[in-house]
């Protein structure tokens, strides 16, 4: 699928252009959604008034209008206890017109995380945030597929490389993004290696990589020497560069890289465009499973 790289400096390099493919991926969901007349119905959740999360929040809403499904937005303040969000939780799994439940992370310090996500209904679990749901992955159960990383796998499929036989190596080892992402390329058949920050030589590993994935929010964790020649490099990180301006930046440091790499996602505009692509269409998936 050359048409959705650009291409970059490097010699051969091909800058995977997030942007463009969320569009297609949301393009086609709206199609369906059309052709079938389906109603479609997204909660969109947020606790607290983090200025990242709103802004998150109103791109979801924003997508939604693109695709042709409904977001009916739940704000609850900053001191809304665990309780509070789990009965609105508890009103959404119940509600109709309802498909799908989006809480925006992160809460608030008093409120536990996993209680929450184990709230939500596993048939409208779209951020594939429940235990159950990650743990269905590893027998290949994609039932729901924590957008990040699926995200990441359609990027990789677009590049026309199989999966299939590389070695991939996964940096973090988060619930939501390193441990399903690890999951999804040994599903493909991947020799896949996860790094953490216990991990002692990082660049010893990541220098086997034909494909690497950063999730760790650490910028310029990657740099030239860490990448091998011709490796696809994949950008999960959204940090903010103090040294820039505080800049939006990834974990790897694109200059540097960017050369070595065959395939490269930039930061803006390449996994962050994907996540919620991908959110849409949980979304449908959630409307087809409660048909
Ligand atoms: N905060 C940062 N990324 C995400 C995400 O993918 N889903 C939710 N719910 N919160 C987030």
């Amino acid at each position: 699928m050359a048409h959705l790289c650009r291409k970059g400096k490097g010699k051969n390099l091909k800058i995977l252009d997030g942007v463009l493919l969320a569009e297609q991926i949301k393009d086609e969901i709206k199609g369906e959604i059309s052709r079938d007349s389906l109603i479609v119905g997204l909660a969109v959740v947020l606790v607290g008034d983090d200025q990242a999360s709103r802004i998150y929040v109103n791109h979801k809403k924003k997508d939604c209008e693109e695709c042709g499904i409904a977001s009916y937005e739940y704000t609850l303040p900053e001191s809304a206890t665990q309780e509070e969000v789990i009965t609105l939780i508890k009103q959404l799994n119940s509600d109709e017109k309802i498909n799908g439940i989006l809480i925006q992370q992160p809460f608030p310090k008093h409120i536990d995380v996993t209680a929450v996500n184990e709230s939500v209904s596993p048939l409208k679990d779209v951020d594939a945030f429940r235990a159950d749901t990650v743990g269905k992955i590893a027998v290949g159960d994609y039932g729901f597929l924590p957008c990040t990383p699926a995200g990441v796998m359609e990027l990789i499929h677009s590049t026309g490389v199989s999966v299939s036989g590389k070695e991939c190596v996964v940096v973090g080892r988060s619930n939501i993004v390193g441990k399903p992402m690890a999951l999804m390329l040994l599903n493909e058949s991947a020799t896949v290696t996860i790094c953490h920050s216990r991990t002692r030589d990082l660049g010893e590993v990541t220098r086997r990589a034909d494909i690497l994935v950063s999730a760790v929010g650490k910028a310029r964790l990657i740099t030239a020497d860490m990448v091998k020649e011709g490796a696809i490099v994949i950008d999960v990180g959204m940090n903010r560069d103090n040294s820039n301006g505080g800049k939006l930046c990834g974990d790897v440091d694109y200059a540097g890289v960017a050369p070595k790499a065959s395939f490269i996602t930039p930061v803006p505009g390449g996994v962050g465009p994907m996540t919620r692509a991908l959110l849409m269409k949980n979304t449908l998936t959630a409307k087809r499973l409660q048909s």
